[in-house]
């Protein structure tokens, strides 16, 4: 089935400002079991024990993208089905997110909601709601409703009016219609495009150096979780942007000098891989040479750091980028320059969420971009505004954020 033209098929350059998540309600779903919405910025920090719910708060988020791309049992296939992901507290086996966006700005525009049963281990989409908020964030237009477990989407948003259409498969998610269908006023159409560019990384740097195709399927993401797919990605990027690639890889790794993809050979399975073009002496004669260095042959920081740096010159940039544990096989000097290239994505309108271990890299970010996970004794999972805690809040202002949370970690 061709499932690209049913992710949403608004242009991908549309002018208007992208949406971004304000806040994510999650309930029932792995590690939370309800805690209270959290509050999302542009770029945010997340930090906590293991185990504490920070890749919950992640997989929530892509459990959804991977529904809008493909649909409820495949995103779910990852775990051993459904049942997996219902937090075991709950006596009815469902789970629930909620997600705001604004277009630009604090106040959200969009409220979404979906419930998700999980009888019998099968994903069943049993409820689905998206609203246009007012000023004051009460409902003012509504393009998804449910009633009595029939989800139908209303293209003008208006309940009253007669063009509504059914979404009667339990595995797929009327938000994607409602980001199909053209409207002429305040329309979810932004809301596609959000998810069409939306990535999640977990990168592997085995599978960075694996091959991939040589071109991208539409209905997959910029770059595939662990980075396969980076020469595809790669092979994206005009020439304008490899430059600044090779420029930005050059002030961490200053001897690399280019990029390369192979070309694709015939036959189905072929994979191509990418290699970077360094200078160094060559064979007792005098200067430096370039070569080129396979994926495989080049250092595993490297590669997390084209894979990073290749999304972020990529045109249009990625609307939502989640990275887990981002400091990851990544020097001091690194960290610091990845942290800059984020925040400054995140200042031209790419929404980051990175999950950490490290409190040195606490020292580097704004501490109000850090959202601490915690969970109780009794296993409840909480996600706070780290300097909302007292205890954080009450240090000198000139005390360090990671040396604060060292102190305090319980
Ligand atoms: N279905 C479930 N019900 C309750 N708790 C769960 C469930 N699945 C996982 N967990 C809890 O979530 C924890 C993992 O949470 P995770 O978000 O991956 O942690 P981390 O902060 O290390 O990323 C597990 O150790 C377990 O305690
Ligand atoms: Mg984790």
């Amino acid at each position: 089935m061709n499932r690209a033209t049913e992710t949403g098929t608004a242009p991908e350059n549309s002018g208007t400002e992208p949406p971004f998540i304000t806040e994510v309600a999650i309930e029932r779903f792995k590690a939370a079991f309800k805690p209270p919405p959290i509050p999302l910025r542009s770029f945010n920090v997340v930090i906590g024990r293991n185990g504490s719910g920070k890749s919950t708060l992640l997989e929530a988020l892509q459990w959804l993208d991977a529904t809008i791309r493909r649909d409820a049992r495949e995103a779910s296939d990852r775990y051993a089905g459904i049942g997996d992901l219902i937090n075991l507290r709950s006596q009815d086996p469902y789970f629930k997110l909620i997600l705001k966006w604004s277009e630009g700005g604090e106040r959200p525009r969009w409220r979404y909601s979906l419930r998700v049963d999980g009888d019998e281990g099968v994903p069943r989409v049993s409820e689905e709601e998206l609203a246009l908020l007012d000023v004051r964030g009460r409902r003012s237009r509504q393009y998804i409703a449910t009633k009595n477990g029939e989800r139908w989407v209303q293209p003008d948003g208006d309940a009253t009016s007669p063009a509504r259409f059914p979404v009667p498969e339990p595995d797929r998610l009327a938000l994607v219609r409602a980001a199909e269908s053209p409207h002429s006023m305040e329309s979810p159409r932004g809301l596609g495009p959000f998810w069409q560019r939306a990535v999640f990384l977990r990168l592997s740097p085995n599978r960075l150096a694996f091959g991939s195709p040589a071109t991208r399927k539409s209905f997959e993401p910029l770059l595939d979780e662990e980075g396969q797919t980076l020469p595809a990605l790669l092979n994206e990027l005009d020439r304008d942007q490899r430059i600044e690639l090779i420029r930005n890889v050059q002030e961490i790794l200053p001897r690399v000098r280019g990029v390369d993809v192979s070309k694709a050979e015939g036959g189905r399975d072929t994979r191509v891989h990418y290699s970077l073009l360094e200078r160094m002496p060559y064979r007792g004669r005098a200067g430096l040479k370039e070569f080129p260095i396979p994926a495989w042959m080049l250092s595993e920081g490297t590669r997390r750091i084209t894979a990073i740096l290749a999304l972020l010159v990529r045109e249009p940039a990625p609307t939502l980028l989640c990275i887990e544990e981002v400091e990851n096989g990544l020097d001091p000097k690194t960290v610091q320059a990845m942290l800059a290239h984020l925040q400054s994505a995140a200042d031209a309108g790419t929404q980051v969420i990175i999950t950490t271990h490290s409190p040195w890299l606490l020292d580097s970010v704004p501490i109000e971009s850090i959202i601490e996970v915690r969970r109780s004794r009794n296993g409840d999972t909480r996600y706070e505004r780290f300097i909302a805690r007292p205890e954080i809040a009450a240090y000198d202002p000139r005390v360090p954020a990671g040396t604060r949370y060292v102190q305090e970690a319980d």
